[in-house]
């Protein structure tokens, strides 16, 4: 059965997707089966494979909007091997707001049940399922917490990191007593990484606060990063010796082993 990884923190910018799409391709690379799903209604990991989210027949949301259709149906090739996708779509946004109406309404089911529900039939097919969620604790990601197994929290090592670390550890805290005790553990992952003072004091701070949570592998700035992105591409796949895909393999092998 699957393990399920839920990147998440409603922290904008810091490397969620990208630590989604590169953990993902590094699993597969360990030869790991591996399923990346996109929760996020900006698309940016589906883009980011270099898959158009209107260019596809279905994608994540035609699940969520349509319970007959099948999961199998909607899964594509990511074109590595070992790597499939469940795509987003910016009409997830809308897909949300449903979700609020319908936790409001005492005859319907639990909204953030759905994605439990989605996943269930493939989770055989797969060693990992990572999950990529958008900058916001909505419903979206509390599917993502609902399902998971555990938790990576993207800190980019930068001002004002520490407290979204803190309030998205309290979700953590939370969605476990409250509807998840499966989701057993959270990583603290600090990304882009520089060697700077600055991207010190940040990381030293996070240290001091999470030592127990912190990834002891950091994944460093690099351009490679953003040049991999713009060819729809992981920097996994791009290069693998560049130090942030490194970094990203050697999670991955933590994950593997923990
Ligand atoms: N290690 C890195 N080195 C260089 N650039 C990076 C690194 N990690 C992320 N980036 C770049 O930073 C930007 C934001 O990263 P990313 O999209 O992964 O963040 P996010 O948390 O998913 O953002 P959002 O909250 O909008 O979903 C992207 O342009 C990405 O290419
Ligand atoms: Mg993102």
């Amino acid at each position: 059965m699957a393990k399920k990884i839920v990147i998440a923190i409603h922290k904008g910018g810091v490397g969620k997707t990208t630590t989604a799409k590169n953990l993902a391709a590094a699993f597969a690379k360990h030869g790991k089966r591996v399923l990346l799903v996109d929760l996020d209604q900006q698309a940016n990991a589906t883009r980011g494979m270099g898959v158009d989210p209107f260019e596809i027949k279905y994608t994540i949301n035609s699940l969520f909007t349509d319970p007959e259709l099948n999961v199998t149906e909607v899964i594509i090739s990511s074109g590595i091997e070992n790597l499939d996708i469940l795509a987003g779509h910016p009409d997830l946004g809308k897909t949300e707001t449903g979700m609020a109406l319908q936790a409001s309404d005492p005859l319907s089911s639990n909204p953030i049940e759905a994605l439990k529900e989605i996943l269930e039939p493939v989770e055989d097919l797969y060693d990992f399922i990572v999950i990529d969620t958008p900058p916001a604790l909505g419903y979206m990601t509390h599917n993502a917490l609902a399902v998971g197994d555990a938790l990576i929290i993207p800190a980019a090592a930068s001002a004002y990191s520490e407290q979204g670390v803190t309030a998205m550890w309290s979700a953590f805290e939370s969605a476990q007593k409250v509807y998840n005790p499966k989701l057993l553990k959270a990583h603290i992952l600090v990304t882009r990484v520089k060697r700077t003072n600055a991207s010190t004091n940040v990381l030293d701070g996070l240290r001091e606060e999470h030592s127990q949570a912190i990834m002891p592998q950091l994944i460093m700035e690099s351009t490679a990063v953003d040049e991999a992105e713009q060819l729809g591409q992981t920097v996994v796949t791009y290069d693998e010796t560049n130090p942030a895909a490194q970094g990203y393999i050697k999670v991955a092998e933590i994950l593997i082993n923990g």
